[in-house]
């Protein structure tokens, strides 16, 4: 099914599943503790082997020498795998950096072996007695000493050009009677998602089976297929439950790959999970940005110029952090200039995290917007106002689908008891705190992706889904059998969702926020397919036919659907299809649109940061399942607050490598640190987006919320910090003085 005129009425606006608060069908599973996930396949796989990593010790040279004599010879070793022993292996199209070294190393933890044992605790055991010499090179680590020499990053279909100017930027910020010149930054981050990548890899001949944690099992599929030389047919990939990625486990990682060598060179299978200190440096992180913004209006409060430069870095043919790209898009002003420039270092790779591009990115803008509405006297939200657009401010005849941006701000004010802060800094004092406000806009593109599904009705009237889409913990199972219920008019109950396995029809996968909407349009076309075979069957004209109650109906002849099946025999009826879309997300910018709201408190002698209370408003379309969407949302804000407050990595500069490398020393937002959240949704539907009507979410929450929190830092100190993590050291110097 092509989608390429905006929808009209379909089932889905029946609303009868879809739309309600479902709770998760793949909830009792998980809570018995009965959902495999990759590393505890022992219903496939009843005796692996395994396998422990060696990363590299240095982060850019090479291998000198290796002796693998005394782990070779430790209790249990089954074999040992290395790039010399491993044969010919190629590189995936998603990686950077190839997934096993030597003898040249690209970053700190690549991995160099894989040790293979009986048991965790040989492997582990003996992967301690592998002995590398290296040569190391010089290697560049720091961000701020190669800002000045990095150049434009190349243009990508994925992120468009990397510069864009529009009128006469340099001129109308010179001529502004207001003007901002700020820098900010934002530090290197690590996923640090609950469950570590991992995988259990079998062959049977020259065929490759992985059970693993993966986000896109497609790209995954072909990323393996091209790194181990095999043809795409000779790889499957099953990853039905995931404990998050976070675009961590976009592609296949070390694990999966030497899983897949430690099986072939013991002849058995064997199972792999990074150990927590090796996943910060072995994976991909959120690359670090150093951004300027310059912005320039008239005393009316009117944005003349607006300018944002981002710089990040990465290793050589990486991809740049594209934090400029919503300033293209967010704010009106006729006179514009946004530029992404990209730094060769030697540090592990950089790349996608939550909301890539838009989570830093708004970080520094969101604060740059509450700098300039204070120059200007405004209140944050008024001044926000004043400069929205409808259209896409870089080419005017583009509108937005939708764009109720001020309306998710006003409706917020009004929520939160905004009326009560005050503009002036450091004037609320609640016993030792010092309490302020913050405000910021939410921005994250809809990002529309082709998606596959196949569906078969049985004769006792179950609708079971097979599509390769994953559910990262998001809530996909619960959508996509609520999208079927609703098409086939049968109740949830006579839903069954299969996914996550290479076997299935090519689905969207989990990535960009695109999952939720892309996959159940996916779905939505594969059960239309099915609606027409049926009502045929039935001796319908199929666009008569009502579907409600497990029954087809036409006036007052009614067919029960399982009948409707056994009668086709036993295979029941059988429909594929995928959803792709047209040029309407040209014609209209695609995005979502949301406010955030967070009241501090700062411990007036220590500098001490709470977050008291938190407020999103979300407009995103149709939510498909508001108590899902909840979640995204507010685990995203939650995230929002590490990187506000928490989270960073510490950069070693002289030996190339990420220090802070597990969870005592990479802090995240524990239950302590997060107060009472409450998310609101719009209720508004997008025709443009899709047959759901509906548009991503999951990554929206996560985009605004560090500044937001900032700003309220701010109005609760007067202490101005552009450099995140806002962490008291940052404050106490600053703070004001107490009696
Ligand atoms: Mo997302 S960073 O594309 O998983």
């Amino acid at each position: 099914m092509k989608f390429d005129t905006p929808a009209t009425s379909n089932p889905i606006d029946q609303l009868k599943v879809i739309g309600q608060a479902t709770d998760r069908i793949d909830g009792p599973l998980k809570t018995r503790g009965a959902a495999p996930y990759a590393y505890e396949r022992h219903d496939a796989v009843p005796n692996p082997a395994y396998g422990y990593i060696v990363g590299a010790g240095i982060a850019k040279g090479r291998i000198a020498s290796m002796d693998l004599d005394a782990a070779r010879a430790a209790p249990g070793v089954l074999a040992i795998v290395t790039a010399g022993s491993a044969g010919k292996l190629g590189k995936g199209k998603f990686n950077t950096a190839k997934l096993l070294g030597g003898p040249e190393i690209d970053h700190y933890h690549q991995a160099l072996a894989l040790v293979v044992a009986d048991t965790f605790e040989q492997a582990r055991a003996a992967a301690q007695l592998v002995r590398i010499a290296y040569e190391r090179t010089p290697g560049k680590f720091d961000l701020a000493a190669a800002k000045d020499s990095a150049p434009l990053a190349k243009p990508s279909d994925f992120a468009g050009p990397s510069e864009t100017q529009v009128g006469d930027f340099a001129g109308a910020f010179a001529a502004a009677p207001v003007q901002l010149d700020a820098s900010y930054s934002t530090p290197d981050q690590s996923h640090a998602m609950m469950e570590p990548h991992a995988t259990t890899a079998a062959w049977q001949g020259d065929k490759l089976t992985l059970w693993t944690a993966n986000q896109m099992i497609d790209w995954s599929v072909g990323d393996m297929a091209a790194t181990l030389g095999i043809p795409k047919s000779h790889v499957r990939l099953v990853s039905p439950f995931i404990g998050g990625g976070f675009g961590g486990k976009l592609w296949v990682r070390a694990d999966a790959l030497l899983a897949a060598l430690g099986a072939r060179a013991a002849g058995r299978p064997v199972k792999v999970a990074l150990q927590r200190p090796l996943m910060i440096n072995n994976t991909t992180h959120r690359p670090a940005t150093l951004q300027r913004i310059r912005l320039g209006a008239g005393r009316d409060g009117k944005l003349t110029a607006i300018g944002h430069e981002c710089w990040s870095g990465d290793l050589p043919e990486g991809q740049p952090e594209t934090s400029a790209n919503q300033t293209r898009l967010l704010y009106a002003g006729a006179n514009r200039f946004t530029a992404t420039r990209l730094a060769v270092l030697d540090l592990p790779e950089g790349n996608a995290m939550r909301a890539p591009g838009e989570a830093p990115g708004l970080m520094a803008l969101e604060i740059a917007m509450d700098e300039m509405a204070e120059k200007l006297g405004l209140d944050p939200i008024e001044f926000r106002a004043l400069n929205d657009t409808q259209v896409d401010p870089e080419q005017a005849g583009r509108p937005f689908s939708q764009r109720r941006l001020i309306e998710c701000l006003r409706l917020g004010a009004e929520h939160f008891g905004w009326s009560r802060r005050q503009a002036q800094p450091a004037q609320v004092r609640d016993g030792r705190w010092l309490v302020g406000m913050g405000v910021a806009a939410a921005f994250r593109n809809n990002l529309l992706m082709k998606s596959a599904a196949r569906v078969r009705l049985d004769n006792k009237g179950v609708v079971t889904v097979e599509t390769d889409m994953t559910d990262i913990g998001t809530g996909s199972y619960t959508i996509i059998a609520q999208t079927a219920a609703e098409v086939m008019g049968v109740p949830l109950e006579k839903v069954q969702v299969r996914l996550g396995d290479s076997d299935f029809p090519v689905s969207c996968g989990s990535g960009g926020q695109w999952g939720g909407n892309s996959s159940t349009s996916g779905v939505y076309a594969a059960c239309m397919k099915l609606r027409e075979t049926i009502a045929t069957r039935a001796g319908f004209t199929p666009l008569e036919a009502i579907f409600e109650d497990g029954m087809v109906r036409v006036a007052d002849r009614a067919v029960p659907l399982a009948q409707v099946a056994q009668e086709a025999g036993d295979k029941g009826l059988v429909a594929e299809d995928f959803m792709e879309y047209g040029d309407l997300g040209n014609k209209y910018q695609q995005s979502t649109f949301g406010a955030h709201f967070v009241e501090v408190g700062v411990d007036a002698a220590t500098g001490e940061i709470r977050v008291r209370r938190m407020l999103a408003v979300c407009a995103a379309g149709r939510i498909l399942n508001p108590k899902a969407a909840r979640s995204q949302v507010i685990g995203a804000m939650t995230m929002g607050v590490g990187a506000a407050l928490m989270e960073e990595l510490a950069v070693d500069k002289r030996h190339g490598f990420f220090v802070n490398h597990d969870l005592a020393g990479y802090e995240v937002p524990v239950h302590a640190d997060i107060p009472h959240q409450d998310v609101i949704f719009l209720d508004e539907t997008d025709p443009v987006s899709s047959p759901m009507k509906a548009k991503g979410v999951g990554e929206l929450g996560i985009c605004g919320i560090a500044a937001a929190v900032a700003n309220a830092v701010y109005n609760a100190t007067g202490v101005r910090v552009r450099d995140y993590p806002v962490t008291l050291d940052k404050l106490l110097e600053r703070l004001p003085n107490v009696v």
